[in-house]
């Protein structure tokens, strides 16, 4: 299988700058050798050409950055698409979590009934209106169902939108009301922290992949960082305690790979400010590995 490697270093959409860093933070983590060291073949290696500082220096939105996300969203929808024209699997460098609204866009003109998992502390259900905070990053998944003013259609080449029976969650813990109240009104199937801690990390991946996988065309795995402990991650932008281990972070994506359905994944939201010795690139690479079919023996 051919790995595409897309880059995608913008950082507006989060609540803090330095995710523009985390594409060349990974790469120099050493990811294009755990590719080659696993026999996967590098089709190609691009990069986004990202806006790093507002157009207009006055916002006068509460939503933030919004002319840059959409810009972003529509060269990440044109290069996620064109890779899977080519056969190749999507690989998407974040980046903040802004950046899955295009590669949704460009997966979505490919798949019609597409699987989405979503490991994260958060939900990213916000919409411009009910954002508490304005930022793009915690929008996505609305964007990606169609409930944010901009969303899917607004970009080149998106089809249809998410089916929210087809996405799971995994690692939620820290929510806002409002997408509390969205969760359980569409029935959004979402194992937070306190499911983990139940039901442990096999049974959770496994009802996973049953609801994502059914009936679907493929699955794609968006993984923000800040799903695992700060621990574990310190270099992300909004940490938040008690997360996912290292180890239930691998099996997890251990078990995906196993299954030969996951179709394209995006890593987002390392940020190297907040890092130290490049702990947590270097964690993103070997998670990166996992689902592409490392293994331990
Ligand atoms: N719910 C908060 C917000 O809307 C936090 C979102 C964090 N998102 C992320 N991708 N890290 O701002
Ligand atoms: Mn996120
Ligand atoms: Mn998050
Ligand atoms: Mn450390």
């Amino acid at each position: 299988r051919n790995i595409a490697i897309i880059k995608v270093p913008f950082g507006l959409g989060g609540a803090r700058g330095g995710a523009e860093l985390g594409p060349d933070e990974l790469i120099t983590a050493g990811l294009k050798r755990e590719i080659a060291s696993l026999g996967l073949v590098l089709s190609k290696e691009v990069r986004v050409d990202c806006p790093s500082e507002p157009a207009a220096p006055i916002e006068r939105n509460r939503v933030k950055h919004l002319n840059e996300v959409r810009q972003v969203s529509q060269k990440v929808c044109s290069e996620v698409s064109g890779a899977v024209e080519e056969g190749a699997f999507p690989l998407v460098l974040g980046g903040d979590h802004s950046v899955a609204i295009g590669t949704f866009a460009g997966l979505t003109a490919h798949y019609s009934n597409l699987g989405v998992i979503w490991f994260d502390a958060h939900a990213d259900l916000n919409t411009e209106e009910r954002s508490l905070s304005g930022n793009m990053h915690g929008m996505s998944v609305a964007a990606s169902l169609g409930h944010t003013a901009f969303n899917l259609s607004h970009i080149a080449g998106a089809g249809a939108f998410i089916d929210p029976s087809n996405l799971v969650y995994i690692g939620l813990r820290d929510l806002d009301e409002y997408e509390k109240e969205q969760i359980k009104g569409l029935g959004i199937r979402a194992f937070t922290m306190h499911d983990i801690d139940r039901m442990g990390i096999k049974q959770v991946i496994e009802q996973a992949i049953a609801t994502a996988g059914k009936g679907t065309d493929g699955i794609h795995v968006s993984f923000d960082m800040d799903c695992l402990d700060p621990r574990e991650a310190p270099g992300v932008g909004t940490p938040v305690p008690g997360g996912l281990n290292y180890r239930e972070a691998h099996y997890a994506l251990e078990i995906l790979a196993s299954t030969n359905q996951v179709t394209s994944m995006e890593l987002v939201e390392v940020n190297p400010l907040f890092d130290h010795n490049r702990h947590t690139a270097r964690l993103g690479v070997e998670l990166i590995a996992s689902l592409l079919g490392k293994r331990i023996l």
